[in-house]
């Protein structure tokens, strides 16, 4: 099949979070199993561009439309890990990809709906006909009502259209006169059963929009998505997600086990596999040098979390854990940033309530190599998070040797299975998890973790290895993304004959 991705992240070169790792691994797996693949992105200032690989531009730019006038777009086409990435730079007067960040601009809806439409714009020039056009959370749902309300009818019309929900906490809603400017009619468009967000009536909801237009809705695990289509956990959507159930399924994502890979990570200061787990040892006495902390203690467990500080993960709960962990006689390492100023200031003052603490070290910047060395350095990693669509901090530390403390929730309950649940199989268990998102729950698990590292030294290895030897690969998950891609071409051609 011909799949094109049309992304607003992708690792390593524009990552903020997990949409980013899925659309490189996704994307590589399913060229690897022989598909013509490709991605689209905006080409934004703050890229990684080291990561680019011949990067140079089309000859011919792209006009598209947008506030009523035609815009130039230049094209560029480069080479990430592999997969042929088309980057779109506007000629618009407000360098909307021009701003220093990725997100977080006054201006995203336009910034996003204007992208958007230009790179189906440029499907459409370049003469390019995809089997599968796959979009990814609000940023790009604006493709789905754009492809068939627009360029289905110019001839754009191979294609059918995947969303993935990687996140329904972000929905991308602003009021409904915005949705003019991507050349979409509002009017038709601010409809209950259309694009009208279900509690703002005079708003629109670009996610709420791709599941209705949409052949194929997925979110990022089975457990979420049963949790979306709840009143509780689908953020007003559940009713939406509802009615369209047929097409919606959760599809567990994976992880890119060759970027992330103990035995060939060039990030870390040895490298090591379950076979030869020195390496690892050798990695935390690094880290413990490189921050200050102590190294009195050999057998002291080293705690790490990694993560977005957003009230998603839990972050009273990791404040929390930072200091029962110290009580517990251990050391936390957290590596996080927030895009909320309260929580990046409450967390800024605990890092320096443990400046030269012995045991503590929080670390507020996104860091890419400093992420690699924590999941190596540490033996158990703390995910509490409130909801998670599916997380791969916990796949990533389990292939490192690093033991998941989770709280059962999405994906979390999807990849993680506590060493004592007895209603699982032994060989599948390989975590501590707790359920209430309170004190006493995370207490519990984490109780239960450091109580099996000091007192059952034997099983704890054998667990570690048994964990780094678990496949998160992509493959069985591409699998399941090739399935539903055929069906619904299969489903397509029945309709067209
Ligand atoms: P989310 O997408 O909700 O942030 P995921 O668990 O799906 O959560 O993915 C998070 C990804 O971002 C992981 O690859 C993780 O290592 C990375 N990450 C998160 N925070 C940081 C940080 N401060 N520095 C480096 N990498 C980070
Ligand atoms: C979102 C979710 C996270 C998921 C990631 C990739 O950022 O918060 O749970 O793993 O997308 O799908």
């Amino acid at each position: 099949l011909y799949i094109v991705h049309i992304a607003a992240e992708m690792a390593p070169v524009a990552k903020v979070g997990g949409l980013g790792d899925v659309v490189t691994g996704l994307g590589k797996t399913l060229q690897k199993k022989g598909h013509l693949v490709e991605i689209i992105l905006p080409k934004y200032d703050c890229m990684q561009y080291d990561g680019i690989h011949d990067l140079r531009a089309l000859d011919v730019t792209v006009e598209s439309y947008f506030d009523g006038k035609l815009f130039q777009n230049k094209i560029w086409v480069g080479t990430v890990e592999g997969l042929p990435v088309y980057f779109i730079e506007p000629h618009h007067p407000n360098k909307f990809f021009w701003r220093g960040q990725y997100y977080g601009e006054h201006d995203d809806f336009k910034r996003f709906s204007f992208f958007s439409r230009a790179a189906l714009e440029f499907l459409l020039q370049a003469g390019k006909k995809p089997d599968i056009i796959h979009c990814h959370d609000w940023q790009t749902a604006f493709v789905a009502p754009l492809y068939w309300d627009l360029y289905a009818p110019k001839g754009l019309n191979s294609a059918r259209i995947c969303f993935t929900c990687h996140n329904f906490e972000y929905q991308g809603t602003a009021s409904a006169s915005e949705l003019a400017s991507c050349g979409l009619d509002a009017q038709e468009l601010n409809r209950p059963d259309r694009m009208q967000d279900n509690t703002a009536r005079d708003s629109v909801n670009p996610v709420k929009g791709a599941i209705v237009f949409s052949n194929i809705v997925t979110t990022v695990s089975p457990t979420y998505a049963q949790e979306v289509r709840t009143a509780e956990g689908g953020k007003g959507l559940h009713s939406t997600l509802n009615s369209h159930s047929r097409k919606f399924m959760g599809i567990l994502n994976g992880i890119d086990t060759d970027a992330w890979n103990p035995a060939t990570d060039n990030f870390l200061k040895v490298q090591y596999s379950a076979n030869d787990m020195q390496g690892k040892a050798e990695n935390k006495a690094a880290m413990r040098r490189n921050l200050g902390l102590s190294s009195a203690d050999d057998q002291r467990p080293l705690v790490g979390c990694i993560t977005r500080l957003v009230p998603q993960k839990g972050v009273h709960l990791i404040k929390h854990a930072i200091y029962r962990t110290l009580e517990m006689g251990g050391q936390f390492v957290l590596l996080g940033s927030s895009p909320v100023p309260q929580i990046q200031r409450e967390f800024e003052g605990i890092a320096n309530q443990f400046q030269n603490h012995e045991h503590i070290r929080l670390i507020l910047k996104y860091d890419e190599s400093l992420s690699h060395a924590i999941y190596a350095a540490s033996d158990m990693f703390i995910i509490p998070s409130i909801f998670e669509p599916c997380g791969l901090t916990q796949m990533i530390a389990m292939r490192y040797g690093s033991v998941p403390i989770a709280r059962k929730t999405g994906g979390l309950n999807d990849s993680v299975f506590d060493v004592n649940e007895e209603t699982i199989p032994h060989q599948i268990r390989n975590g501590f998890t707790f359920t209430t998102p309170d004190e006493q729950g995370i207490n519990g698990a984490v109780e239960r973790a450091f109580n099996f590292y000091k007192n059952n030294k034997e099983s704890w290895k054998q667990l570690v290895q048994k964990n780094m030897n678990i496949d998160f690969s992509w493959d069985s998950s591409a699998s399941r993304y090739e399935e539903l891609y055929a069906k619904s071409i299969s489903r397509a051609r029945a309709q067209a004959s």
